[in-house]
């Protein structure tokens, strides 16, 4: 990657060199390959493309071998960190091993070489594979019906929250216009609420880290529409009056959305509708070890009450006997992306499922919660923990110990990646000064939870003796501490021809 004016750190010539390569290094008329030459009848262009569709000049892009590329890309992935090259401990994402079966199976020509457009009778074995993926789903959450149709979690909130505002205009128009979201919320949920056309209204957490109960029936009426809760919630802890916070809602006649990015916690122990939720979307790229790439391709399946089915959008497979289908709701908010979701991903969910099999699953969710409270008692000797309870599947400390040092959050998340880890999720939630929110989950042994315990106890022994080391960390990455606020400010979105005359 090549440094820009944000870096302050040192920059490593090796990486700017092979990031400008593919500029510098072209030649005319130098090529990648060669063929024979080619004996088959070519067809014009403007018979197959619209003519506006086509270019006047060709693209101009660099002339180079295969071997400049090859190289050329193979040091930016070894420039990347990734869950198969180490420990990653980022609260939140559940980014746990995808195992290698999940890719080999999606990738059978069976499914890569379909075409969306095919016509359905030819890909009843892809219908088959997304029709027991909804079964295991609806199983798994409790719901009545699963929709694979949104494409992330993110997405699946707006969709879930289109159905709930459906379901809602249809029986009482122009009623319920508020949506409650607990304070330590992950920003997805106040941000689909209010795409969602909702007012987003804050609540409170308790002194035990609970959403604040008394504050919440304080808070509910004719106007609320949904709470938007996740359990475990983002502080890693289970909320122990669920079942009083779901039926505060129904009381007043409010729907409760599930946020099922922390199902890995609970799988096969404990379902969303036994909670009273009635709504619940699953990140398949986080629970059910699909990759989640760079914010995609995921997968947000929707899972709602038999009330609600209706309105789902998009569609869902339906089976009858050995036929299978898609199917609609009659009163569907429609669709929010073309076609039926990210397959690929959908199968690599299936076949994880079958491979683990309910008492692998539930083995899994137990697991995840014995890494994290094995991690979080080496840490709390070490930060404090945001509240003083056993955790789920992760947890949050506050690094403000260090604060009279100097040091923040921030500067011990950069310091491990120089110690070969990377970081955990920092300042999130918000209500937590200095969080480090780790989520260690089920697939990592105790060698390297320990290892990543040492790794905190040095850093922490580093802020005392010698703590400009993590302020100006990392050291050891392709690159170094970035000026964030500067990025932040002035983001450079498009890789323009200047960069690369650099
Ligand atoms: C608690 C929580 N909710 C929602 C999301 C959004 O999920 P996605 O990244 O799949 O859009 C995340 C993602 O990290 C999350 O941690």
């Amino acid at each position: 990657m090549k440094s820009t004016e944000a870096q302050v750190g040192v920059a490593d010539p090796l990486q700017d060199a092979s990031t400008v390569l593919l500029f510098e290094e072209s030649r005319p008329g130098r090529i990648g390959f060669s063929l024979p030459t080619d004996d088959v009848e070519e067809q014009p262009l403007d018979a197959l493309l619209p003519g506006v569709a086509l270019r006047s000049q060709p693209p101009a892009l660099p002339e180079l071998s295969e071997g400049q590329i090859v190289r050329h890309f193979t040091k930016l992935a070894h420039a990347n960190y990734s869950v198969d090259e180490g420990f990653y401990p980022l609260g939140s994402c559940t980014m746990k091993y995808n195992p290698k079966i999940d890719d080999a199976l999606a990738s059978l020509d069976g499914f890569t070489a379909l075409h969306p457009l095919q016509p359905l009778s030819t890909v009843s074995g892809t219908l088959a594979v997304c029709e027991a993926l909804q079964r295991a789903l609806a199983e798994i959450s409790g719901m009545d019906c699963v929709s694979l149709h949104p494409a992330a979690g993110a997405h699946g909130e707006l969709g879930g929250l289109l159905v709930i505002r459906a379901y809602h205009e249809a029986r009482e128009p122009g009623q319920r216009t508020e949506v409650l979201i607990p304070n330590t919320a992950h920003g997805t949920n106040p941000a689909s609420a209010a795409m969602a056309g909702y007012r987003v209204v804050e609540v409170p957490t308790d002194i035990q880290g609970n959403i604040d109960l008394g504050a919440l029936k304080q808070l509910v009426g004719p106007q609320t529409a949904a709470l938007m809760l996740t359990n475990p919630n983002t502080l890693g802890l289970f909320e122990q009056q669920i079942t009083e916070v779901t039926a505060c809602l129904h009381d007043v006649g409010a729907l409760v959305y599930y946020d099922g990015a922390n199902m890995n916690a609970i799988l096969g122990v404990a379902r969303p509708r036994e909670m009273g939720f009635d709504v619940v979307h699953l990140n398949l790229h986080k629970t059910f070890a699909t990759p989640h790439g760079g914010g995609g391709p995921g997968a947000g399946a929707l899972g709602v009450r038999d009330f609600l089915v209706p309105y789902l959008p998009g569609e869902w497979v339906e089976r009858d006997g050995e036929e299978y289908r898609l199917t609609h709701g009659e009163a569907s908010i429609g669709r929010l992306r073309a076609f039926f979701g990210n397959v690929a991903n959908l199968i690599r969910a299936l076949v994880y499922i079958r491979c683990m099999g309910a008492e692998g699953l539930r083995h899994a969710a137990e697991t995840a919660v014995l890494n994290a409270n094995y991690l979080l008692a080496h840490v709390r000797e070490l930060f404090s923990p945001a509240y003083d309870r056993s955790c789920m599947h992760e947890f949050v400390v506050s690094a403000s110990v260090l604060k009279q040092r100097g040091i923040k959050a921030i500067d011990v998340a950069k310091r491990l990646l120089d110690y070969g880890f990377y970081a955990p999720t920092i300042y999130f939630p918000l209500n937590v000064p200095e969080a480090l929110m780790v989520e260690p989950t089920e697939t990592e042994s105790k060698a390297t939870l320990d290892a990543f315990a040492d790794a905190l106890r040095a850093i922490v022994q580093e802020a005392q003796t010698y703590p400009q080391v993590l302020r100006e960390a990392p050291h050891r990455t392709p690159v170094g501490r970035l000026d964030e606020v500067t990025a932040a400010r002035h983001p450079k979105l498009v890789f323009t021809s200047s960069d690369y005359a650099r």
